[in-house]
């Protein structure tokens, strides 16, 4: 992982403007803030998705397991599993033909949710795949040609670049064979209030979550990021729907990466660009969709319509 990490770290750094990729959020401790923010009250997010796997358990069930016929549920970027517990709790106890394959990129935060689904749901059968989202998917087509059903959730569709999510769902759909399933979570535009607080917590968990990853460069990479020099700084953009988070830099200062053998110069005031948050509405879903090949099979609301989980088949 280091050689891959650095290689990232050192080209977002050299960019400009910087960035550094959200998806090595995800180290120990990264994973443990993750958990954190799940639990804060201004994080709708999982409420509202949990909400929605709660209430249309049965239906799910149905489509999914399409009449009684086995199958592979394939989560990405599964996490602690917080929401797919309640759905694999249901299935299993309507003895569904079913294998549970969680994908993660933290090796950490999957073994624990093995550790917990072998204790808590010992008869649900968990193939466990960590690395990244397309590895473990051609992992499972190399070894199984049979039915899958793929989750996305938590909004993580959102955290592509602009462009970058339709490129990966046409990764997906070449990935997946005609009559598999995919259901997508969407967060939805709301009031940007209620957004912009989501990413600026009042007991700023989700600022930690962001210098965790300067943190994780100083242990890792064996660099001399100073955390007090840097500031989280979310912002949300109702006309595109974008919520951006950066850490400014709150002075000039040259910081060393060791592993890399090189400096790299911050201006005072100047954004690294962190992670992007996408918010959408029923149009973007469906274009979505629709210019990835999909067909949309069902949508699932929350009591508010804060957020949206899609239901789509490969045709
Ligand atoms: C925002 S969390 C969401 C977790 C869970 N799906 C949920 O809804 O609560 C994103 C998860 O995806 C994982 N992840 C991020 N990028 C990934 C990638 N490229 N491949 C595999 N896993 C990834 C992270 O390690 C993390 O556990």
């Amino acid at each position: 992982m280091s050689d891959e990490f650095a290689r990232d770290v050192k080209k977002g750094l050299s960019s400009e403007p910087k960035y550094l990729e959200s998806k090595y959020f995800y180290d120990t401790e990264g994973d443990k803030l993750f958990q954190e923010i799940m639990g804060l009250s201004e994080y709708y997010l999982t409420d509202c998705e949990f909400e929605i796997l709660h209430q249309n358990r049965d239906k799910l069930l149905k489509a999914f397991s399409d009449a009684g016929n086995p199958f592979s549920l394939v989560e990405l970027g599964a996490g602690d599993g917080l929401k797919t517990k309640l759905l694999l709790r249901h299935f299993h106890g309507h003895s569904a033909d079913f294998t549970y394959l969680p994908i993660d990129i933290s090796p950490n935060v999957l073994n624990v949710l093995s550790y917990e689904l072998s204790r808590d749901l010992p008869g649900v059968q968990v193939q466990p795949y960590p690395g990244d989202y397309f590895d473990g998917l051609d992992e499972l087509n190399r070894k199984d040609g049979g039915r899958k059903v793929i989750l996305f959730l938590g909004s993580s569709i959102g955290n592509f670049q602009p462009d970058d999510s339709l490129n990966f769902l046409k990764g997906l759909y070449q990935r997946m064979n005609r009559g598999d399933q995919l259901m997508i979570g969407f967060d939805l535009k709301k009031d940007p209030h209620i957004i912009l607080r989501a990413y600026n917590d009042d007991s700023g968990i989700t600022a930690r979550f962001n210098l965790n990853l300067l943190n994780r460069i100083n242990k890792e990479l064996d660099a001399d990021f100073n955390l007090d020099n840097f500031y989280h700084y979310p912002i949300y953009n109702p006309l595109n729907g974008e919520t951006r988070s950066f850490l400014i830099s709150k002075l000039a200062q040259t910081v060393r990466i060791g592993y890399l053998d090189q400096t790299f110069h911050f201006h005072m005031g100047e954004p690294v660009s962190m992670e992007i948050s996408q918010k959408f509405d029923l149009t973007m879903v469906d274009e979505l969709a629709g210019r990835s090949g999909f067909a949309v099979e069902a949508n699932f609301f929350d009591s508010r319509r804060f957020f949206l989980d899609s239901l789509w088949k490969k045709p």
